[in-house]
């Protein structure tokens, strides 16, 4: 996302500049910062609409539920979006379940994933009914029937299946290969469909893949896909009745114009109808980042100008805490300056105030020359982005801003430094274990 004359692609959510001024979603960035103050999120209500849209609409006429992956974005007020536009939810803990039911998505859409579900968290997701459980592990399974059985209820699960395929995507976002931590192989799944019999509180019937993030190569897909369509139709060979297919989430997106080439979702979609041709069941969707990334910025102001010995360093006032990618993947993410004016270019190391080397958002980032007050806009900051936030170096969460047509609503205020700090007490008494 790149803010040029009349904005990318022509949508009205696009970020462009209007009359000198950066716009987003018809909301000027300039004057919300001067209000909310810098650093903040703001997300476009309506890309996030049209990305939904976009998603239903191409598997139009299949049976399918399209689960949110809440860690992409889990703010309420983005999952009530989620809500009001019929889908749900796929979450990894009960904070996420609990934020997804708050805001109104039925317990019956939504998956609860996972490698670490513990039996607090398996009797937490019993009572409120969700749809089914992504299984990990021999483990898992048998403390789910435990937990079914001692409630007298019986849990809907799908084996999340560990295809063993390389998403060709960064290392510590790679879940699909034999070495992850994540899922069965397909090998131990069908010992369990051949014993699943035993389990009566559990109703196996369903498969569930998800391989990897920020996929942008429909190939490994293919692959994954194809597996689990094999085995599904073995598994229904020996009288397994499956009822669900998830194909998890993991659809990329354009982080660097012209250098990211998203999969397009027409082609993802063909490939899914084609491979689950014979498929009658209900087909589950778990994208995170496809849906909300390119729908936010980080806006940010500078600090000051650094000049090192041989680095120009760009000082801004969000920090590694705000947004962790940069740091943690060395994700690239636009950084567009949002002065207006006509400068040279000049290459800045973006850095941020937090004590590390890490905390830098970009390096040799060759931007219009900027000053100590100018605002910046960090794109691609929708997924993954005020989720992975902390508090690090003690500095307030950001606030959250929903922009829409014009308009916009504070959907988390900033945290205060007392509100940071709630918690936390001196020894109030000492005890003895
Ligand atoms: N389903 C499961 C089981 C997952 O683990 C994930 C993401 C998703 C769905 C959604 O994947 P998506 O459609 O967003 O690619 N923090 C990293 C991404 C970690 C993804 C973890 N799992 C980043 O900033 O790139």
């Amino acid at each position: 996302m790149q803010a040029v004359e009349g904005g990318r692609a022509g949508g009205s959510h696009e970020v462009g500049i209007r009359d000198g001024q950066p716009i987003f979603d018809g909301v000027d960035l300039t004057v919300l910062a001067a209000q909310v103050s810098t650093p903040f999120y703001a997300y476009s209500a309506q890309a996030i609409r049209s990305r939904i849209n976009a998603l239903f609409g191409a598997f139009h006429g299949l049976d399918v539920r399209i689960c949110f992956a809440v860690k992409a974005n889990s703010n309420i007020a983005i999952l009530q979006l989620m809500a009001q536009h019929g889908c749900g939810a796929d979450i990894v803990s009960l904070g996420e379940m609990q934020r997804s039911l708050k805001a109104g998505i039925p317990a019956e859409r939504v998956v609860f994933s996972g490698v670490g579900k513990t039996a607090d968290e398996i009797d937490a997701a019993l009572s409120a009914g969700v749809w089914r459980f992504n299984v990990e592990s021999a483990d898992e399974l048998h403390l789910l029937q435990h937990r079914a059985q001692s409630r007298g209820v019986c849990a809907r699960a799908a084996v999340r299946i560990n295809p063993d395929v390389d998403a060709r995507t960064h290392a510590k976002i790679s879940t699909g290969k034999a070495e992850n931590k994540f899922g069965v192989s397909i090998d131990e799944a069908r010992r369990w469909f051949a014993e699943c019999a035993a389990l009566d509180h559990v109703q196996l019937d369903g498969l569930h893949a998800h391989i990897g993030s920020q996929i942008l190569d429909l190939e490994p897909f293919r692959q994954a896909l194809q597996r689990v369509e094999a085995f599904r139709r073995e598994l229904v060979q020996s009288g397994h009745a499956i009822a669900s297919v998830d194909i998890g989430g993991g659809l990329g997106v354009m982080y660097r114009p012209g250098v990211d080439m998203p999969v397009e979702i027409a082609d993802y979609a063909s490939l899914v109808r084609a491979t689950f041709a014979d498929f009658k069941g209900t087909l589950a969707l778990e994208p995170g980042r496809w849906l909300v990334a390119e729908a936010g910025v980080l806006v940010t102001r500078a600090i000051r100008v650094k000049h090192g010995t041989d680095r120009q360093f760009l000082v801004v006032d969000a920090a590694m805490n705000d947004l962790l990618r940069p740091s943690l993947y060395d994700a690239w993410h636009e950084i567009v300056p949002m002065h207006g004016r006509d400068e040279p270019d000049v290459a800045y190391d973006v850095v941020g105030p937090v004590c590390e080397t890490g905390d830098t958002f970009a390096q040799g980032r060759v931007l219009a020359r900027c000053e100590a007050g100018d605002l910046l806009m960090i794109a691609g900051a929708g997924a993954y982005g005020a989720s992975m936030g902390s508090t690090y170096n003690s500095r307030p969460l950001p606030p959250e801003v929903l922009l829409d047509d014009g308009r916009y609503a504070i959907i988390r205020r900033r945290q205060t430094i007392t509100e940071m700090m709630a918690g936390e007490q001196f020894p109030q008494a000492w005890h003895e274990t």
